[in-house]
């Protein structure tokens, strides 16, 4: 046997023993919708890199300057940042009609996104989200609702599909369209096939939407980069500032959140290495965004939602309407149980707490404290969750703050 000693100083993937360019990373500690996007614009001031890691255009980050609100949605808010570079990690499913459409809208808003494409870096390995994988999210929400009399509320944008192509192992990555069209081609029809075949009433026009994939793939070449090679370069040279920006959030995570009211993948920080391409010992502060209140979009257990006057007034003050879907947000008091559990598996170095302001109004506010469950107290948010049982079933402790005239 021969051991290459990666440690030795002379050899190029040496692995410094403190390393030299950390990761800060930026996630979602509730179901969404914290803020995220503020908060990284506010880091991505002065980062060099800005990434994505995880997620596809299900999520949607609002960032306003100079009056100009733009929304995020694929692309990493840092984008806006002139001097840095935007990267998308394997992590992220693409769907590239929507990336250039996000990126065309934006344009068309104000000067932010001026030159985008020369400050935007694409993983080789990023999943590609294709029509039929919008088609077919929608479909299986359909059946969902007919099977079972419910649905995930999904954001139909294809997310659930395309990782479960990813996880089947035919999926097909940015690397197979920018290469060899010819192979591509086949693969792509054989995908198709494999769906129709599962949902014979899926309608989708496989000719146009590869001419379309034609047209695009001269504008992707340019941005696409060995994303692994980027990472490691950016991690181990000069001075850098590298930031991480969460999408979704904890409790959407498709391990840690309230399963299977969630999205399809991982959105809590380990998602920052597979997505990336990044070690652990790599990782630096993680800061958890949180809400003074709880939203959530979609189906799924909401344990302090307030589905009464308080809640319309936390909706309407806080004007909580999906930036991707439009949907209204369903409100409710802020849950300590539940942002302890992101941290569990999280471990911030910080919380940011965004929205104080929408509270400001009310004469007393209220956060859940403790769960019981059938009269036993919970030690900590639990695995199996329900749509409304578990919301109803669950009896919870709340603080109470009086609010006097600040
Ligand atoms: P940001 O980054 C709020 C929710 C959807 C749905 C479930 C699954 O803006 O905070 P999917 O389309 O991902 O398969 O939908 O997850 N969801 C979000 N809700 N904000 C998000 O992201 C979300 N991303 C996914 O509403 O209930
Ligand atoms: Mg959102």
């Amino acid at each position: 046997h021969t051991f290459v000693d990666t440690d030795s100083a002379e050899h190029p993937l040496r692995t410094p023993k403190e390393p030299q360019n950390k990761v800060t990373v930026v996630l979602g500690a509730q179901w969404g919708d914290e803020g995220k996007g503020k908060v990284v614009d506010l880091l991505a001031m002065d980062a060099d890199i800005v990434c994505r890691c995880q997620g596809g255009n299900n999520a949607g980050h609002t960032v306003v300057v100079d009056s100009v609100e733009y929304d995020f949605h694929l692309l990493p808010s840092g984008v806006l940042n002139k001097k840095a570079i935007s990267f998308i990690g394997n992590g992220v499913v693409i769907h590239l009609p929507g990336l250039f459409e996000e990126a065309e809208k934006n344009l068309r808003k104000g000067k932010g996104l001026q030159g985008w494409e020369e400050r935007l870096k694409i993983s080789d390995r990023a999943h590609i989200v294709f029509n039929f994988h919008q088609a077919v999210d929608g479909i299986q929400e359909q059946q969902r609702q007919q099977q079972e009399g419910k649905n995930l509320g999904t954001t139909k944008k294809g997310i659930g599909p395309a990782y479960s192509s990813k996880a089947a192992r035919n999926g097909l990555r940015v690397c197979d369209l920018v290469s060899d069209f010819k192979v591509f081609e086949e693969k792509f029809r054989m995908l198709a096939e494999h769906f129709r075949t599962m949902y014979p009433n899926l309608n989708v026009d496989i000719d146009s939407e590869l001419k379309q994939l034609k047209e695009y793939t001269e504008r992707l070449r340019p941005l696409v980069t060995d994303g692994v090679y980027f990472m490691h370069k950016a991690l181990t040279g000069p001075s850098k500032k590298i930031l991480v920006e969460g999408a979704n959030a904890a409790l959407l995570d498709i391990d840690f959140g309230t399963y299977p009211f969630v999205t399809s993948s991982n959105c809590t920080v380990g998602g920052v290495c597979t997505g990336l391409g990044v070690p652990p010992s790599y990782v630096g502060r993680v800061y958890g965004v949180v809400k003074a209140y709880t939203t959530r979009v979609g189906v799924g257990a909401f344990p302090t939602e307030q589905d009464n006057e308080t809640g319309n007034l936390l909706q309407s003050r806080g004007r909580e309407f999906g930036v991707t879907t439009g949907r209204r947000r369903r409100c409710g008091w802020l849950d300590l149980i539940l942002v302890r559990y992101a941290h569990m598996v999280n471990g911030f170095s910080a919380i940011a707490l965004t929205k104080l302001d929408i509270l400001d109004t009310l004469p007393e506010i209220k956060v859940a404290v403790a769960y019981k469950i059938n009269g036993q107290p919970l030690p900590s948010f639990p695995g199996r969750t329900f749509p409304q049982g578990f919301s109803r079933s669950i009896f919870l402790f709340f603080f109470f703050l009086f609010v006097r005239d600040a």
